[in-house]
């Protein structure tokens, strides 16, 4: 999970990370009493998940409180690479010396923790790697020793940092390594790191990427989801446990195995680019492995209550679970949803393979369920179902 900026800088503020004061807003009025609070002279800040909100006019120094109601009523609302800016988040203008760029991310290529760092902070910290490689260093850290006082040091070291930061950055770098182990994070960031006016080190930006599947270790991480943000459907799908992630288009997809449903997702956008209007996968479901008739009903409920779905593709491949387990888990999942006072009217394409696959398909032939229509190969179940949302 990817938290906005002001929750990372309270994770930051709670280990110790240098950070300004931050009060966060939903409306221009409360700007003027936010700003007075935090002195006068503030800097408003869009709250979006995405980067370059500096360039896009997200970020905005106010000289007094009436200022920043001005700069608040124009950031609100405004729409960032697809974001809308709900919030904006009013912190004291730093006198700004220096703006340096720090980092801890997992890097999966090389399966270790990687430190970046750079005294050329503030711009994108890409364009620094495509056009200045030498001034980005890069620092792998070892996962059973972490940071210490000499990892610090090897870090600032790498970068070249000035030596009259060198030991408050070096402490900075510890205490946001403690943040990305404490926190399981995947990613923390800091650009700017700030030396300011009177010499002092400062995090004036924050990102945190949290790591999803630590998060039974945080129950406290819970308080950050944007409830608001989150896909209904999506929302209800991980209160089931189902692995669903919604897409634009009108063929429901459900598969057992990631892998399966990836593919089913290509070959269905294939099937449909032709078709008029074109016809597009409207989610991907993994139901895994042993997938019951239960997780059945559960998946199909939340696909058959989206209302931008016309028709299902069931896609499986018997494995451990075999296809006659699948077929009766399919019959019993439309009958759990008809007693569940559903009313079902969208059709469903089965294609069965594998494991089983003669007896689950004469499961399906026998219970002759008006909805269910078998295709036995892929390909010919993909056009079908496209068809069938096209219409
Ligand atoms: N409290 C502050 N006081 C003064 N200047 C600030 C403050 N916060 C941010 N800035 C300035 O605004 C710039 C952009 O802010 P920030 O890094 O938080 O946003 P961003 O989304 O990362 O933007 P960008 O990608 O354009 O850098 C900073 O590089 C810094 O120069
Ligand atoms: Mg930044």
């Amino acid at each position: 999970m990817d938290l906005y900026e002001y929750q990372a800088r309270e994770i930051f503020a709670k280990h110790g990370v240098p950070v300004l004061p931050g009060e966060v807003v939903e409306s221009p009025d409360e700007a003027r009493a936010a700003a007075e609070r935090l002195g006068g002279r503030v800097v408003v800040k869009a709250q979006v998940k995405t980067g370059g909100r500096g360039k896009a006019g997200g970020v905005k120094l106010a000289a007094n409180p009436k200022e920043a109601v001005e700069k608040a009523r124009a950031i609100l609302g405004m729409d960032i690479k697809g974001h809308t800016v709900h919030r904006v988040m009013l912190t004291p203008a730093a006198d700004i010396a220096e703006e340096y760029y720090v980092s801890f991310l997992l890097d999966r290529a090389n399966r270790t923790f990687l430190a970046m760092a750079t005294v050329e902070g503030g711009m994108d910290v890409e364009e620094v790697a495509a056009t200045k490689p030498e001034a980005l260093a890069k620092v792998f850290v070892n996962p059973l020793t972490g940071v210490d006082a000499a990892k610090a040091r090897e870090i600032v070291e790498a970068a070249r940092f000035p030596a009259e930061v060198a030991d408050q950055v070096a402490d900075v770098l510890q205490i946001l390594w403690k943040v990305f182990t404490a926190e399981d994070a995947t990613l923390v960031e800091v650009n700017p790191l700030v030396k300011t006016g009177d010499g002092k080190i400062l995090a004036l930006d924050a990102k945190v990427t949290l790591d999803d599947n630590a998060e039974f270790r945080h129950p406290e991480h819970a308080a950050f989801i944007d409830k608001a943000a989150t896909d209904p459907l999506e929302q209800r799908a991980k209160e089931k446990d189902l692995n669903y992630v919604k897409l634009d288009g009108e063929v429901g997809i459900i598969g057992n195995g990631a892998g399966l449903v990836m593919s089913t997702l290509d070959v269905v956008a294939y099937a449909g680019e032709d078709l008029d209007g074109g016809v597009k996968p409207a989610n991907f479901l993994d139901i895994g492995g042993g997938a019951s008739a239960e997780v059945m009903a559960n998946g199909l409920e939340i696909i058959l209550s989206d209302p931008a779905v016309k028709s299902v593709f069931v896609n499986v491949f018997g494995g451990i679970t075999a296809c006659d387990a699948v077929a009766n888990g399919i019959i019993q999942a439309l009958k759990l949803l008809e007693d569940r006072g559903e009313e079902l009217t969208k059709p469903l394409v089965v294609r069965l393979d594998g494991n089983n696959a003669e007896e689950g398909r004469r499961i399906l032939t026998e219970a002759a369920h008006p909805l269910i229509q078998q295709v036995d190969t892929m390909d010919g179940a993909a056009r079908r179902a496209a068809e069938l949302a096209a219409k």
